[in-house]
C-alpha cells in the first residue's frame, strides 16, 4: 500500500523523515495524526523492528485507533502504542520492586484519592467543613504534577490551610506506599524516578525505543515531557506532533513551554509545518482563525483549505440548559429528515456535567446516542464496586478498596468499626482483610459482623481462586 499517495509535500516530508528529532507543528485537522501514523508504518516497512517503536497518544481511544490504522497498513504489530499513563504502568509493573512496591500495585483514580484523603483527614481530626477534602486532593495533585515533594511543600507552607496540608501530604504518600497503591500522578512520577535512579532500567528502555513519537504534544505536561526526553536520550529519534493553538489542558499543567524546550533540548530538530486543513469548510476555518488570532502566546501560522466554502455558522441562544437541549434535539430532528444519519451528528459540550440535560432529551425523543468519554464508565458506582473487589483480591493491602467493597452491599460495618479494623490492622502489621478474616490476635467485630465478614472473605477468596484462569 502506498502511504504517500494523497499526501501533501509537507506531509510527505514528515512521513519520510527517519532519523533525528522532528517537530511537526500544525493546525487542527491538517493530518498530523495521519502523518505520524503513516511514518510509523513506513518505519516498519523499512525493516525497523516494531519492538523498537514507541508511539504515545493522548487517550486510550486514539491509541487503539492508531494501532488499528498501522495494523491495517503493515499487519499485526508489537509496537508500543499507548498513553503516557499506560506506558508508565507497564514499565512500573515490570520493575516495581526497585521502588519498594510489588508488581500487582493498585492504581487509584481521582475518586479513590479523594476517599483516601478524606479518611486521613478524619484520622487527623481535620474537620471537613473548614478543610474540603476535594480541595486538598486537588492541591496535592497539583503539587505532585509540579514535582513538589512533601518536604518542599512543608518548607513553604503558610497559614492554617497550607500547614494542615503540609502534614497531610506526607501521610497520604505513606498511605499509598504502605497500601501498595499509586495514584495517576505517581504513575508518571514514579516511572520517571525509576528511570532516573536505575541506570540499568533506563538503559533497557532507552536502548529499546529507537523511534519515539508523541501526538498532541501541546497537551503534555512537564513530567510527561521529561519522560519522553529521558527515553529519547540514547537515539534522539523523537518526533513530536502538536498544535500550539489547541492547548486545552493548561489547567492540567500542560504548557507551551514544552514546545520551546523541545527546540532547546534537541538542537537542530527539523520543524515541519502542515498548513492545509482537510476537515473543515473555508467558513469554519476563517471563524476559527479570527478567534485564535487573539491568543497571546502563540507561534504564527495560517491554515488554508481546498474544501468548499460551506454553510454559515449559526448561533443559537437559549434561556437555560433545558431549552438548549430541546433546541439541539429539534435541530437533530431536522438534520435526520434532511437525510442525515444519527451517526453523522456530534454534540460537543464543555464539561461532563452538561451531558445530563442532553441525555434526558435524547431519551425522551428516542434519539439514539453514544456518550464518548471512557472515564465515565469507570466512575459508575456498580463498576467501581466490582473493581474494588477485584483490586482487593489482587492487592489485599488496598485500604480504600477494602472500605468500598466491604459495604457494597451494606454489611453492617459502620465508620466506627471500620476505624477499629484499621487500628488493629496497623497495630499488628496486618491487612484489614486479615483482621476481618479473623487472622489477627484482636478482633473488633461482633459475632454478627464476624459472620457477615466470613461470607465477604469467601467472595474475595473465590475471586482470588479465579485469578490467572482463562
Ligand atoms: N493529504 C490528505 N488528503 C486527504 N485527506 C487527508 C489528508 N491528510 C489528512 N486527511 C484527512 O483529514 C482528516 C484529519 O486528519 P488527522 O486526524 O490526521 O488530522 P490532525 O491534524 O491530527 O487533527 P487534530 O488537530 O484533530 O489532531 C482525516 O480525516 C484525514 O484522513
Ligand atoms: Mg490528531
Amino acid at each position: 500500500m502506498n502511504l504517500l499517495e494523497n499526501a501533501t509535500p509537507a506531509q510527505r516530508e514528515a512521513i519520510m523523515h527517519q532519523d533525528g528529532p522532528l517537530m511537526i507543528l500544525a493546525g487542527a485537522g491538517s493530518g498530523k495524526t495521519l502523518a505520524v501514523t503513516a511514518r510509523i508504518a513506513r518505519l516498519i516497512q523499512n525493516a525497523v523492528p516494531p519492538y523498537n517503536i514507541l508511539a504515545i497518544t493522548f487517550t486510550n481511544k486514539t491509541a487503539g485507533e492508531m494501532k488499528e490504522r498501522i495494523e491495517a497498513l503493515v499487519g499485526r504489530t508489537r509496537a508500543w502504542i499507548s498513553t503516557f499513563h499506560s506506558m508508565c504502568a507497564r514499565i512500573l509493573r515490570a520493575h516495581a520492586d526497585r521502588l519498594g512496591f510489588t508488581s500487582d500495585f493498585t492504581m487509584y483514580d481521582s475518586a479513590d484519592t479523594r476517599a483516601c484523603i478524606k479518611s486521613l483527614m478524619e484520622e487527623m481530626g481535620l474537620d471537613s467543613a473548614s478543610f474540603r477534602p476535594n480541595a486538598f486532593a486537588e492541591i496535592i495533585s497539583a503539587a505532585k504534577r509540579g514535582m513538589v515533594t512533601p518536604d518542599d511543600y512543608a518548607a513553604c507552607a503558610r497559614g492554617p490551610l497550607q500547614r494542615a496540608l503540609a502534614k497531610l501530604y506526607p501521610r497520604y504518600e505513606e498511605t499509598l506506599h504502605s497500601n501498595n497503591c499509586m495514584d495517576f500522578n505517581d504513575l508518571l512520577l514514579m516511572c520517571y524516578r525509576l528511570l532516573r535512579e536505575n541506570p540499568d532500567v533506563l538503559q533497557k528502555y532507552a536502548e529499546r525505543f529507537k523511534y519515539i513519537s508523541v501526538d498532541e504534544f501541546q497537551d503534555t505536561n512537564s513530567i510527561q515531557y521529561l519522560l519522553a526526553r529521558i527515553l529519547a536520550c540514547k537515539h534522539k529519534n523523537i518526533c513530536v506532533v502538536g498544535d500550539p493553538d489547541q492547548t486545552i489542558y493548561t489547567w492540567r499543567g500542560a504548557t507551551l513551554q514544552n514546545i520551546f524546550d523541545f527546540e532547546k533540548d534537541f538542537p537542530g530538530a527539523k520543524v515541519i509545518r502542515l498548513e492545509q486543513n482537510f476537515r473543515s469548510t473555508k467558513k469554519i476555518l476563517r471563524a476559527a482563525s479570527e478567534l485564535i488570532r487573539h491568543n497571546i502566546e502563540r507561534k504564527e501560522k495560517e491554515l488554508v483549505t481546498d474544501n468548499p466554502e460551506g454553510d454559515e455558522i449559526a448561533v443559537m441562544e437559549s434561556s437555560d440548559e433545558q431549552e438548549e437541549a430541546r433546541n439541539v434535539a429539534r435541530f437533530i430532528g431536522e438534520c435526520v429528515s434532511d437525510g442525515y444519519a444519527h451517526h453523522d451528528i456530534a454534540v460537543l459540550y464543555r464539561t461532563n456535567a452538561q451531558s445530563r440535560p442532553l441525555e434526558e432529551v435524547m431519551l425522551h425523543h428516542n434519539i439514539p446516542y453514544a456518550l464518548v468519554g471512557a472515564v465515565a464508565f469507570y466512575r459508575r458506582k456498580e463498576i467501581k464496586d466490582i473493581l474494588a473487589y477485584l483490586r482487593l483480591a489482587v492487592n489485599p493491602g488496598d485500604a480504600v478498596s477494602f472500605a468500598r467493597a466491604v459495604n457494597a452491599p451494606p454489611r453492617g460495618i459502620g465508620k466506627v468499626t471500620l476505624a477499629r479494623i484499621s487500628d488493629v490492622a496497623s497495630r499488628e502489621g496486618a491487612t484489614m482483610l486479615d483482621v476481618v478474616a479473623g487472622k489477627s490476635k484482636e478482633s473488633p467485630l461482633s459475632n454478627r459482623q464476624a459472620q457477615s465478614m466470613g461470607k465477604f472473605c469467601g467472595i474475595i477468596e473465590a475471586i482470588r481462586a479465579m485469578h490467572g484462569r482463562p
